[in-house]
């Protein structure tokens, strides 16, 4: 088969890295990939979110199946126009991505299949946003209900807190259009995870599921960031807890989808809150978790394009995925700044020693060639992730391969999987 794998982070460079191993695999183009995924794809350049280019390039070169990393060319309708010219393409369409692009959408559907979710209010007017928190007793959480790369959502302890991230959002639009509607919900409490399944429309397949790390510093303190950390399993997250998401979160969700629109075809991403009354959802993604999808591709086994095929021909539920029992830990190397400013450019060194040690890779997200130099290009730098006996062994692996990475400003979380290895 021939693949156009859309995007240029550490998602993509993970997915990449296991696509190239596939015996489906003929041959495979990024657009616009990173240095790290150009060892396994021939990188082009074309924008992630230019449609009409991609569509075409697809055309000219007989790709056989898109595969759609991030989320803002899914809700932009890269795959209706994918499947129109008669391609596979892995990712829902915009009406599915909807689930991600707009927060009230996914709430309402979430009420209407009572899935279990933080209560919530929908504003469009930021006087009576502002109304309503401060007729609030305990803390809330504020979401701009487009997409606002990760960075929309503000946990408040106290309700008079959210007043001026509502102004932010609604008033002084920091978020665009994304800000035009807002979600006021109530402060949910427990440890989080991240539940991946793979949807064909009918049938759904759950991956072992995993945890992220959000806040940029230890112990879960300062802004929220992309992901700092993530491992798999989830010790938390029993088998019976998992059944229950299933039936009480992903299979409502994806009916009441079918019923709304049709088929969703791709990952779906549910957010979850294990709070003391159940799994309860924070969000849903329409496409794989960034850094999750790093530690979870360490564990694949089976092959990753026929997954993603079978999904396309709506054949889940024909194939089996094999998991490598052992846990992996992903930890992610930021740009000094990141998630504020930050400076690009700067060297990377060590990397050959790290990729040089048992179970570990090394993906890429924020990195670009510079005359042959390997050098930052994002918040998000480096994906560093280990596979071991235990989530400690993994945990260990992960941190020496940090330990021999190098530039200017570099800063990682390190406490990424401690939450697992305390509660075992
Ligand atoms: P999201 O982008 O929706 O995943 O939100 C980012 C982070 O904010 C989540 O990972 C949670 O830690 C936190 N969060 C979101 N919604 C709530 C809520 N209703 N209660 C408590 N924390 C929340
Ligand atoms: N790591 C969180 C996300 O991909 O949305």
């Amino acid at each position: 088969m021939k693949i156009l794998l859309v995007g240029g982070g550490g998602r993509e460079h993970a997915l990449a890295w296991k696509m190239a191993g596939s015996t489906l695999c003929d041959r495979m183009w990024a657009a616009p990939g990173n240095p790290g995924i150009a060892r396994h794809a021939e990188c082009v350049d074309i924008p992630a979110d230019d449609t009409d280019a991609l569509v075409r390039f697809a055309g000219d070169n007989g790709v056989d199946l898109v595969v759609v990393g991030p989320e803002d060319p899914l809700a932009g309708g890269l795959s209706d126009a994918v499947r129109a010219a008669g391609i596979l393409c892995f990712g829902p369409t915009a009406r599915g991505a909807r689930i991600e692009a707009d927060k009230a959408y996914a709430k309402e559907l979430m009420r209407g299949a009572a899935v279990p979710t933080a209560e919530a209010r929908i504003f469009t007017e930021l006087s009576a946003a502002k109304q309503y928190v401060l007729s609030r007793d305990h803390g809330v959480a504020v979401k701009a209900a487009g997409l606002a790369k990760g960075k929309g959502v503000f946990v408040c302890d106290e309700p008079y807190q959210a007043v001026r991230p509502l102004e932010q959002i609604m008033g002084e639009r920091v978020f665009g259009e994304a800000g035009r509607t807002v979600l006021v919900e109530e402060r949910l409490t427990g440890p989080e995870a991240t539940v991946l399944a793979l949807c064909d429309g009918k049938n759904i397949y759950i991956a072992p599921p995993l945890q992220d790390h959000k806040p940029i510093g230890d112990g879960d303190t300062g802004a929220n960031t992309g992901g700092m950390g993530a491992y798999s399993p989830v010790p938390m997250l029993d088998e019976a807890m998992l059944g229950r998401i299933e039936r009480e979160i992903l299979v409502p969700i994806v009916d009441a989808m079918r019923r709304d629109f049709g088929r969703y075809e791709g990952v779906l991403y549910a957010g979850l809150m294990l709070t003391p009354g159940g799994p309860k959802v924070i969000e849903f993604n329409c496409r794989f978790g960034d850094p999750e999808c790093q530690p979870l591709m360490m564990r694949l086994d089976s092959d990753l394009v026929e997954a993603m095929v079978a999904v396309c021909e709506h054949k889940l539920g024909d194939i089996e995925m094999r998991w490598d029992p052992r846990p992996s830990v992903c930890v992610v190397m930021a740009s000094g700044g990141y998630p504020g400013p930050y400076e690009k450019g700067l060297a990377i060194t060590g990397l050959a020693e790290a990729e040089a040690l048992d179970d570990v890779a090394v993906f890429q997200a924020g990195t670009a060639d510079c005359d042959g130099t390997l050098v930052t290009a994002g918040g998000r730098v480096l994906g560093v992730t280990a596979r071991g006996e235990t989530i400690a062994d993994a945990q260990c692996r992960a941190y020496e391969a940090v330990g021999h990475i190098h530039f200017e400003g570099a800063h990682w979380r390190t406490d990424i999987a401690d939450r697992a290895i305390a509660a075992l």
